[in-house]
């Protein structure tokens, strides 16, 4: 068993072998969910693959007993994703990658703060002009990759759908806070088997590959590295489960993404 209540700020313990985690005394219990792989196998590379039943553990709404105005109020929940190390087929183990919807017509899109507990992170950030177009139409804006290490924060831009990507051959465990008032979307991203670009490993050798189901022409694939912004309280090694809870005001990019535009862009410095 890990500890991994300082770097969490709630008391947590996790186990690398079986990938179970529990919670010490005052936490309250989660809503719990898992994506198989039978789920995820249209957003792959090669969907025949083999690979463990269950993928990845979702805990929903985890919190400290006595914190619950963080949701009721304030709108924000907290959730934390565990994710087996595996191959799937000649991809590293990948979500489905979503969207997110507007707080209203015309505003920018909700986004997503993520925080890597356990492991490495490498996420894919993807921008289309229109969430809803098929493989034969829709238009990538932009694709950015970036690589998360535990302590570490990562912005999900407004507009940015996302995919968590486990390179590693040990577990990833991760949190996010993010607005309890919208359903996350999947756009077209089965019909386009994933994002535009794959992670695949040939013969050892690890590389990114155009996705073939997009149609129309992609951009380059760009890189990021995750930066601080300080006046969210987002730190480095500072859990923000903590600091969510002592300054809920200080997550209003959350709710309110129209008014935090350029200040979330401070949490990825592109190369
Ligand atoms: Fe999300």
């Amino acid at each position: 068993m890990v500890d991994l209540s300082d770097i969490a700020g709630l008391p947590l313990k996790f186990d690398p072998a079986t990938c179970a985690i529990s919670y010490g005394a005052g936490v309250r219990d989660p809503l719990y969910a898992t994506r198989e792989l039978d789920a995820l196998r249209p957003l792959l590379a090669d969907p025949d693959c083999a690979g463990p039943e269950i993928i990845y553990w979702m805990y929903r709404n985890l919190g400290l007993q006595g914190d619950e105005a963080l949701l009721s109020t304030y709108r924000l929940r907290y959730d934390i994703s565990v994710f087996v190390p595996c191959k799937l087929g000649r991809e590293p183990m990948k979500t489905s990658g979503h969207y997110h919807p507007s707080p209203y017509q015309g505003a920018v899109a909700y986004p997503e703060v993520y925080e890597v507990l356990y492991g490495e992170a490498l996420y894919v950030l993807q921008k289309v002009a229109d969430m809803e177009a098929g493989p034969q139409e829709v238009q990538v804006e932009d694709v950015i990759a970036m690589r998360v290490k535990a302590g570490e924060k990562a912005m999900m831009p407004p507009g940015y759908g996302h995919v968590t990507i486990n390179t590693l051959d040990e577990p990833l465990v991760m949190c996010n806070w993010v607005c309890a008032d919208f359903k996350s979307f999947y756009g077209s991203t089965e019909e386009c088997r994933g994002f535009a670009y794959w992670l695949v490993e040939e013969d050892g050798v690890s590389s990114w590959v155009r996705n073939p189901n997009y149609a129309q022409p992609l951009p380059e694939l760009r890189f990021a590295d995750p930066r601080p912004i300080p006046e969210f309280g987002l730190e480095n090694g500072v859990p923000m489960y903590q600091v969510c809870r002592e300054h809920p005001e200080w997550f209003a990019f959350l709710l309110r993404p129209q008014d935090y535009e350029e200040q979330m862009w401070k949490g990825l410095e592109v190369r």
